[in-house]
């Protein structure tokens, strides 16, 4: 089977890791969990980083610290990973979904203009949907598969609408706009280490921002909100999200091995694009403008995707569709969705994620595009 994107150990994991049970520093501090935390504040740019037991607890701890309430909305796009829409229903807020841009899959910043303008006004300092005048008090980028949005028009809206600006960047370690980490738009920026992503931890995540007395609040959140260094004394609900040091310091040999994954990564899009770029009915991501990619899960879309399923996987080679739109799973069914062509639905049923692990080979790459050929030549 040739997988569709697995981790790749091949750094000073093992070494970090030993050190951490030979040392018996296993648990939620230690000396990893703050070089983890300094290295990603190093590449990102950022000022601050503070770790989380994964993405998802990321998400959860920014919505809370920029003041989203019960029964506020949300903005987010309706093609992303659960994730992104859970966290907000973590704060008894709902998402307002809104279609994404055919052509870079990422929310259609058009669309979302369109409708701030005609649908919500701006009244002592906060958004208002016009309709059922529920406060609108954030918006929730996600950079869908290492690409991003038009980050000046997005902060933009971001300031004029007076929306707290929390980036799912869980996917985007690495990519830049304007020669800007992702995550670095707003008051905070989420990352992901889960087992698929460009770097794993097995499972952990990253909040990061340049606001001190926000990355204090995070650290104490996630920490189960402890303010004695000594007694059990906690000054308010405060979380279990804490990423431990072994995994703290698998993490930092990641980090190191980090230019080389994009660098690979960069190599596999290449060799796709180029290779499949004469099959008329497979069609790519278009990268926005000023958007250096990281290039994390090759995905297309074609217009056999079913048929390329069914061949691809019968000769071993693991494949992904996207995910189901969110307005379309049970739970956010009713929740609003700003849309007119509904793109997000053609996105999913074509879409097709290819093998991409950083180990993947050459000749492995080689065969997975024959086997493409292969459905369209027939
Ligand atoms: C877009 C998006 N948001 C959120 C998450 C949640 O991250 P985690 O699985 O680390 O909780 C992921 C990844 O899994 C993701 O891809």
């Amino acid at each position: 089977m040739i997988p569709l994107s697995v981790p790749n150990i091949n750094g000073n994991e093992w070494k970090y890791i030993k050190d951490c049970l030979d040392t018996n520093w296993v648990s939620s501090v230690g000396a990893y969990v703050d070089k983890f935390e300094q290295s990603m504040a190093a590449y990102t740019g950022a000022r601050f980083a503070i770790s989380t037991v994964n993405g998802t607890a990321a998400l959860h701890i920014s919505l809370l610290l920029s003041g989203v309430q019960q029964g506020d909305l949300v903005i987010v796009p309706n093609i992303t990973f659960i994730a992104s829409v859970n966290s907000i229903r973590y704060m008894s807020a709902n998402p307002l979904l809104i279609d994404v841009d055919p052509a870079t899959w990422q929310m259609d910043l058009g669309l979302l203009e369109k409708f701030l303008r005609s649908s919500t006004s701006v009244e002592n300092g906060k958004c208002v949907h016009n309709s059922d005048k529920r406060v609108i008090r954030a918006i929730m980028p996600v950079h869908v598969l290492g690409n991003m949005c038009d980050m000046d028009r997005l902060t933009a809206l971001a300031s004029e609408f007076h929306l707290a600006l929390i980036e799912d960047a869980t996917e985007s370690l690495g990519s830049t706009y304007k020669e800007k980490h992702s995550g670095r738009f707003g008051r905070f920026g989420c990352f992901s280490y889960n087992g698929n992503k460009i770097i794993t931890t097995g499972g952990g995540g990253m909040i990061i921002t340049d606001n001190e007395e926000l990355a204090k609040k995070a650290k104490h959140l996630t920490t189960q909100a402890k303010s004695d260094p000594f007694e059990y004394i906690h000054d308010e609900i405060g979380y279990n999200y804490r990423l431990v040091n072994v995994l703290a310091a698998m993490g930092l040999a990641q980090m190191e091995s980090l230019e080389g994954f994009l660098q690979r990564k960069k190599e596999i899009t290449d060799h796709y694009n180029t290779e499949l770029s004469a099959v008329s009915g497979i069609c790519f991501q278009e990268i926005t403008k000023d958007v250096a990619p990281n290039n994390w899960l090759y995905t297309v879309t074609a217009d056999k995707q079913e048929e390329l399923i069914a061949h691809l996987t019968k000769n071993e080679i693991q494949v992904r569709p996207f995910w189901v739109p969110m307005n379309r799973l049970k739970m956010f069914a009713r929740d609003l969705y700003i849309t007119e062509n509904d793109h997000s639905q053609k996105v999913y049923k074509n879409s097709l994620s290819l093998p991409c692990s950083t180990g993947i080979t050459n000749s492995e790459l080689e065969f997975v595009v024959k086997k493409i050929k292969e459905v369209y030549n027939h």
